[in-house]
């Protein structure tokens, strides 16, 4: 029987795991045994730091529920739901609007809204404004008809999902018009806090960062024949737009707030505009490209098993 040592461990592992019959399953965990290996070789991991770790897993398993999703959040803050995002990007066969994270807070269940409709249950004085912009093909060509789902916090810095009740708020779903234009009325978004009573904001205290995102709205655009797009916009005066701790934010997603846009459909408020240009479907977008999901679904996928994460793409 052949001795195992820290110098062969790896390769045996490779060889027992070649049985695996799904070739993609193969390569994934083959590269994901390679590169855990080489990192506890490279820090050379002590078996506290080991129990530490599997301690933390733990707790971030025990935070996920239906509204909260712990491990999306640790992907958020380790730039890996970031990357996955960018990669997911370079398989488009046209450039559009790039993506951004769709974060642990979008909820399937959002209501179908007429144009210019205020998605806040509650406006505070002087917080009202108009979000509308075009969604287009790569060549400013208007999309009609594509669904616009888009959500936020309200003026505390919470999504609905983090409030006691979860009644639906600060979020709905819209339609573009003939021109391709959608317009809602909602709220300044602010910026927040990402949620630090867990073990992911344990890590992030640790490591001294301040845990904010900067203001920002949610969109997940779907129109048939192209790529569905999950993005978000970001107010350009944030203090944090260059500092991101989901690193999330980037300048060509950065827009600023209008006091006397006169292309505003809806006139007397201020105004955000925010295009959104999609690829034509590829090959790449016959699985779903969403880096997230409905953590209500997350939970019904752990149940059954399926792999299932979402409804089928809007459209
Ligand atoms: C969000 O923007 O909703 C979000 C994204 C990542 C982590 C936490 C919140
Ligand atoms: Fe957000």
């Amino acid at each position: 029987m052949r001795e195992l040592t820290s110098d062969t461990i790896t390769d045996a592992v490779l060889e027992q795991m070649a049985t695996t019959p799904d070739p993609r399953m193969r390569e994934v965990m083959e590269a994901a045994v390679k590169h855990l290996h080489a990192f506890a070789r490279e820090v050379n991991l002590t078996p506290g730091e080991w129990i530490k770790g599997i301690a933390f897993m733990t707790a971030v398993g025990k935070m996920c529920t239906a509204e909260r999703q712990e491990f999306v959040l640790l992907s958020d803050t380790l730039g890996l739901s970031a990357l996955v995002n960018g990669l997911h990007d370079e398989t488009a066969i046209e450039e559009g609007t790039h993506t951004s994270l769709l974060g642990p807070f979008y909820r399937e269940a959002s209501p179908k809204l007429e144009a210019g409709t205020q998605i806040a249950r509650t406006v505070k004085p002087g917080s009202e404004c108009v979000l509308y912009g075009r969604v287009t093909d790569v060549n400013g060509g208007p999309l009609a008809n594509a669904t616009v789902s888009i959500w936020q916090t309200g003026a505390d810095g919470l999504y609905d999902i983090q409030e006691q009740g979860a009644a639906i708020d600060y979020r709905g779903v819209f339609t573009t018009d003939t021109n391709g234009v959608y317009v809602l009325r909602t709220v300044k978004p602010i910026g927040y806090s990402i949620p630090m009573d867990g073990p992911v904001g344990e890590m992030i205290a640790a490591q001294k960062r301040h845990g904010m995102r900067p203001a920002h709205i949610h969109f997940l655009v779907g129109a048939p024949g192209y790529r569905e797009l999950v993005t978000a916009l970001y107010l350009r005066d944030d203090p944090h737009l260059a500092d991101d701790v989901v690193f999330g934010s980037s300048g060509d997603l950065a827009v600023d707030l209008d006091r006397s846009d006169p292309n505003c459909p809806i006139k007397g408020l201020p105004s955000i505009r925010f295009d959104m240009r999609l690829s034509r479907e590829g090959e790449a977008d016959k699985t779903s490209g969403r880096v997230g999901t409905d953590p209500a679904a997350i939970m019904r996928s752990a149940k059954t098993g399926n792999g299932q994460t979402h409804a089928p793409a809007a459209s």
